[in-house]
């Protein structure tokens, strides 16, 4: 593994959802570094997947960080049970709640790391304010819905993301979301993200490619 391998984190959207459990078992065999957990309300996104009762029906299943990205709005009202249920990290989005700052806040007073995930279209500006405060940072490259889309190529904007965190000091995670394929992964991580989610390209072909999947998103392949 080189010095610039990324983190890989699953997206279980694309897992057979008729076993979640046993897919979170393989996929954490297979080298999973996080479980990425996309969280939809059919309201902030067209889609509607799981709540906290699966999240904590699936704790059990890993000790791998629950990484949680909530597309959900209003956020704030939630933050309590998706904590309870096992979440290590929960993401939100700034057009999520009206006070962002207050929502942050929020989750680490539970004791989570706190993340803030930006659609293609939301500046890096949004969270200029509140870096000293994240420990995650998230830029979608699709809009959020639905997995096996294709990656927008925004890597100058992952680029500004990751000079941002180095002026910070911190280690904030740069994770990307959306469209990683093994040649998309190189780009993002060349433009300087450490975490990679993917649903459609780590879960194809089913359980038995799960390693091989994981390490080509490595660039191990
Ligand atoms: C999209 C989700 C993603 C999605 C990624 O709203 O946030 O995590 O599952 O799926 P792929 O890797 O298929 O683009
Ligand atoms: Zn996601």
């Amino acid at each position: 593994m080189s010095a610039h391998s990324p983190l890989i984190a699953p997206s279980i959207l694309s897992a057979d959802f008729s076993k979640l459990g046993e897919e979170i078992r393989f996929i954490d065999k297979a080298g999973a570094d996080y479980i990425h957990i996309d969280v939809m309300d059919g309201h902030f996104v067209p889609n509607l997947t799981i709540g906290p009762a699966v999240i904590k029906a699936l704790r059990p299943h890993s000790s791998k960080i629950f990484d949680v990205h909530l597309m959900i709005s209003p956020v704030d009202s939630f933050l309590k049970d998706f904590a309870d249920a096992g979440a290590d990290i929960i993401t939100v989005h700034p057009e999520a709640g009206p006070h962002l700052h207050r929502t942050i806040q929020t989750i680490k007073s539970l004791g989570k790391k706190a993340g803030v995930s930006l659609n293609p279209g939301t500046p890096l500006s949004s969270v200029v304010h509140v870096m000293d405060m994240i420990d995650l940072l998230l830029i979608m490259t699709v809009n959020p819905g639905f997995g096996g889309q294709s990656f927008i190529p925004l890597t100058d904007k992952i680029a500004e993301a990751r000079t941002m965190i180095s002026a910070t000091g911190r280690p904030i995670d740069l994770e990307i979301d959306g469209g990683i394929t093994p040649i998309t992964a190189k780009q993002a991580v060349l433009a300087g993200a450490n975490v990679l989610v993917a649903g459609t390209s780590v879960f194809k072909g089913g359980a038995e490619h799960y390693t091989d999947n994981i390490r080509a998103l490595r660039g191990e392949a």
